[in-house]
């Protein structure tokens, strides 16, 4: 760890838990897995309480970045996170070395300085644009003109754990953005929209949103042989059902 993480001063609410007597017990299995979220976790990785929950583990935002690397259209050189959180996804879209640049969104303050601390123990923060902020309204004020460029990826909320007990989620009742909400204001700034929801996400529902006879492909992400999500692709990628 560098000097520079040493030194930097980590608001109340953001921790670095070293031992399992230190952390809250409902995040002790997801501390239990942390070198699985965090390969880096050792050398310092930030997160608040509630970031535990969100955060897409690496080899899972490795492959998703892996593919939207490969499978974007050429001649987009720009990818927008809209959700940041404490920076999963976007540490490896930057680490993936697809993109000029990197723009990040996130709305917390304390969870926004988890994603900076967290990209530089990566060494990418210098390729990453930071916005604090709700992302509906940096996209339309400060990225606008990026749009024919930028592909957009988001990772939302979706709504705490109930989830996880749904035979079939439904997207039209995600919290706090229903999936009409997500794709009507994305695709006002880009047609390259990929989503990352829930793996029991109703697939009807995502197909609405496929203009004419285009298609969508809907990817799972799997560890250890069980889906942890889904990626639903929205637009011209390449994929493996394309190829
Ligand atoms: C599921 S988490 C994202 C996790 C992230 N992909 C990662 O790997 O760390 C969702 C994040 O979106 C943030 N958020 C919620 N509404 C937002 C908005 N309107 N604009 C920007 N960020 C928002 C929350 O604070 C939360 O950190």
């Amino acid at each position: 760890m560098s000097e520079d993480h040493i030194s930097e001063e980590a608001p109340p609410e953001v921790h670095h838990y070293n031992e399992i007597g230190e952390v809250p017990w409902d995040i002790q299995n997801y501390w239990a897995q942390r070198y699985r979220i965090f390969s880096k976790y050792d050398e310092g990785v930030w997160l608040t309480d509630d970031a535990w929950f969100g955060v897409t583990p690496e080899p899972v935002a490795n492959k998703i970045a892996d593919h939207i690397a490969k499978y974007a259209p050429e001649g987009r050189s720009i990818l927008v996170d809209a959700f940041a959180g404490a920076g999963g996804n976007t540490i490896a879209f930057a680490l993936s070395g697809r993109w000029k640049r990197v723009y990040a969104i996130e709305k917390n303050p304390a969870v926004l300085k988890c994603a900076k601390h967290n990209a530089k123990i990566y060494g990418v923060d210098h390729k990453i644009t930071w916005f604090e902020g709700d992302c509906f309204d940096v996209i339309k004020n400060q990225l606008k003109v990026l749009g024919p460029y930028s592909v957009l990826f988001a990772s939302p909320p979706w709504g705490g754990p109930g989830y996880r007990y749904d035979e079939i989620f439904d997207l039209s009742t995600m919290e706090p953005y229903s999936i009409n909400t997500l794709f009507t204001e994305y695709s006002m700034f880009t047609d390259q929209i990929v989503l990352y929801l829930p793996r029991t996400s109703d697939v009807r529902q995502l197909a609405k949103y496929v203009k004419g006879t285009e298609q969508a492909t809907v990817m799972h992400y799997c560890m250890e042989g069980a889906s942890k999500a889904l990626c639903v692709y929205y637009g011209d990628f390449r994929g493996p059902s394309t190829d």
